[in-house]
């Protein structure tokens, strides 16, 4: 697969030096193209649902694009495939489109909420925390800093490191095993409460576990060992 870099600035080749690359690789021994990818990271940066969906209709449109003059430069392409959560439901209808990879929609988190691609009740993933502090009215510490919850920021912009569930008050700061609460006015905390915190980025806070508890209508369910963890080298 062909990645083509269609406005992110990561990796991948640009659409209009795809059809050369595409043929020299087509040419090598041993390697079959089967078609063209690419991620629109750059929408997690959209400052609006409206501003989301137009990366995921150039994301779409762009892929298909180059797509074509793969095609027309006579090489067969399987498939077409885009993927990142928040152009995923906009880029995966762009005609043409043949494949879709999104990968935080297994959980969803914050950023996902504040970019208008689901709501907090479509998030699966939560940190249970305990409040081990309240020591001024304005201040409460949770026993979660960044080792539990990344520093990852909210995307595209905003102020805490993850939503405390049914609460106004948001997490201001983190050190590594402390998270500072500042108090909204009208609410309070005692130690020994438990919060349920949705984190920034559930991609990364997944993978600072080495287990995950499945829990329904309160009851766990089940522990999932994170396979992924620790392999990264
Ligand atoms: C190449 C590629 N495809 C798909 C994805 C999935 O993106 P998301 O987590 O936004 O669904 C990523 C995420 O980094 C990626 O790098």
């Amino acid at each position: 697969m062909l990645k083509i870099d269609v406005g992110y600035g990561r990796v991948g080749v640009l659409p209009e030096h795809a059809a050369a690359l595409a043929t020299q690789v087509a040419e090598l021994a041993g390697v079959r193209l089967r078609g063209v990818f690419t991620h629109a990271g750059h929408g997690y940066l959209a400052e609006s649902k409206d501003g989301v969906d137009k990366v995921a209709r150039l994301e779409g449109e762009r892929l298909v694009e180059t797509a074509g003059r793969l095609r027309e430069a006579g090489l067969a392409l399987d498939e077409v495939s885009v993927g990142s959560t928040p152009t995923a439901a906009v880029a995966m209808r762009v005609a043409g489109v043949t494949e879709c990879r999104p990968g935080n929609y297994v959980f969803h988190d914050a950023s996902q909420v504040a970019l208008g691609t689901c709501g907090v009740e479509d998030c699966a993933l939560t940190i249970v925390a305990t409040v081990v502090s309240v020591p001024a009215p304005d201040r409460a510490v949770v026993d979660a800093g960044s080792k539990t919850l990344s520093s990852d920021p909210l995307r595209p912009k905003g102020p805490g490191h993850g939503r405390i569930l049914g609460r106004q008050s948001y997490l201001d700061k983190l050190s590594e095993e402390h998270g500072v609460i500042a108090v909204a006015q009208g609410e309070t905390f005692r130690v020994g409460e438990r919060l349920r915190i949705l984190p920034n980025h559930a991609c990364v806070v997944a993978n600072l576990h080495d287990q995950l508890v499945g829990v329904s209508q309160g009851k766990v369910e089940t522990v999932i060992r994170v396979a992924a963890r620790g392999r990264v080298r």
